[in-house]
């Protein structure tokens, strides 16, 4: 309960980021455990929170990183974790990117075009190097999930789509300074129906077979992130299933010896071990309802007004009783809203105000619009 660490809460300027460490810890056991069993590599995906001390428990807990742009591999570098254990994902990798990560000898690309792919070989060839790739392949599996981040569809900008796969080979077969390790998919986030991986192990097994007729036999089987979380019971549902999850896979992708299967996990990770606290400016009392008006708004979260996302808010401070507000930030946007008609206990200017959920895609995605400043983060 977060109520249990409101004295400490309160000695901090709002608003603010608070991570607790211990709970991530628990549910970082709780992943490895689980991926152990099947040996399955989990890297973490950066891009859901890149914060320092986040990224020190990844790599102390035996995760690898998953990398979007050349500042993540920086960032992963700098922490400690090991070249081998880099990936590098991203439909639009910039040649200074590109050359950071040749430089740097990551693990692998993972590769999203065959105009990228003829890019990245073109730049390794000038350095003389040789560059492990994956093919993110497009599946054309619906993750039933919202429309901004689904990625799996055809439709979607994301991968090598099935029938690009023939020219693709034929080009690989000229290409000399890329060499061909395995394949990726990652099908969209906050994935709850766990169905949709198994749908993704379908497409995965008959891509494995394509391959095979192909005379390739694949290294490597990245089948990406995705795994949702309970935004709605944070403190009962403290992690994910991991259990259920790996499990899934380990019943439905058909291996052959010898290879290893790569997930890429965010939001399952630290969704939960994160929260914006923030202060009540002001009660409004609008025609229809009560506003209260935080001093954090979607410059420190943008996923309800983006995406629509529900995040639990908690009155740290009040034991009154229930009153319906409209929990509102101070940005000069209508869409700055965290929740409508949120039920809490009568709350007044000052209160504390919990923002459940916001370790994942959180302050990542913070923004300097109305020239605010950046919230700061804290760890207990
Ligand atoms: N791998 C790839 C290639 C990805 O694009 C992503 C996320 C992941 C792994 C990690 O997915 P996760 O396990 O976290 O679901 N800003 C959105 C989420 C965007 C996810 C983008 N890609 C949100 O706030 O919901």
């Amino acid at each position: 309960m977060l109520k249990q660490h409101i004295q400490e809460l309160q000695q901090h300027p709002t608003p603010f980021y608070a991570y607790n460490l211990s709970l991530l810890r628990q549910t970082l056991q709780a992943a490895k455990q689980e991926a152990e069993k099947y040996n399955y590599h989990v890297h973490y995906a950066l891009k859901a929170n890149a914060n320092e001390p986040i990224l020190t428990e990844m790599r102390e807990h035996g995760f690898g990183a998953d990398c979007v742009s050349g500042n993540e591999i920086k960032a992963a570098i700098a922490n400690g974790f090991a070249p081998k254990d880099v990936v590098f994902a991203g439909v639009g990798k910039s040649d200074a990117e590109i050359n950071y990560a040749l430089d740097q000898e990551i693990f692998c690309f993972n590769c999203e075009s065959s105009h990228e792919l003829s890019v990245l070989n073109e730049l390794a060839q000038k350095k003389d190097k040789v560059a492990r790739v994956a093919l993110r392949i497009n599946p054309n599996v619906n993750a039933n999930t919202h429309k901004y981040i689904t990625t799996g569809l055809e439709e979607n900008k994301f991968g090598i789509n099935a029938w690009e796969l023939e020219s693709v080979l034929a080009l690989l077969e000229e290409l000399k300074h890329v060499e061909l390790i395995g394949i990726h998919f990652h099908i969209g986030s906050q994935i709850t129906d766990l169905t949709v991986f198994k749908n993704l192990c379908t497409r995965v097994n008959e891509f494995q077979e394509w391959f095979l007729a192909h005379n390739i036999r694949l290294q490597h089987i990245n089948v990406g992130g995705g795994l949702g979380v309970d935004y709605y019971n944070p403190d009962e549902q403290a992690h994910p299933d991991f259990e259920a999850y790996f499990a899934l896979f380990n019943q439905f992708l058909e291996l052959r010896p010898g290879q290893e299967v790569h997930f890429e996990l965010g939001r399952a990770l630290v969704a939960h071990c994160g929260t914006l606290v923030s202060k009540v400016l002001y009660i409004k009392n609008g025609q229809n309802t009560n506003f209260a008006i935080l001093d954090a708004g979607m410059t420190e979260l943008i996923r309800p007004a983006l995406y629509q996302s529900y995040h639990k808010i908690e009155n740290l401070s009040s034991d009154k009783e229930e009153v319906k507000y409209d929990v509102v930030g101070p940005i000069c946007e209508s869409s700055d809203c965290f929740g409508k008609a949120v039920s809490l206990p009568e709350t007044s200017r000052g209160d504390l105000i919990a923002i459940r959920t916001a370790g994942a895609y959180g302050e990542v995605m913070s923004s300097g619009y109305n020239l605010r400043d950046r919230a700061k983060a804290i760890y207990y």
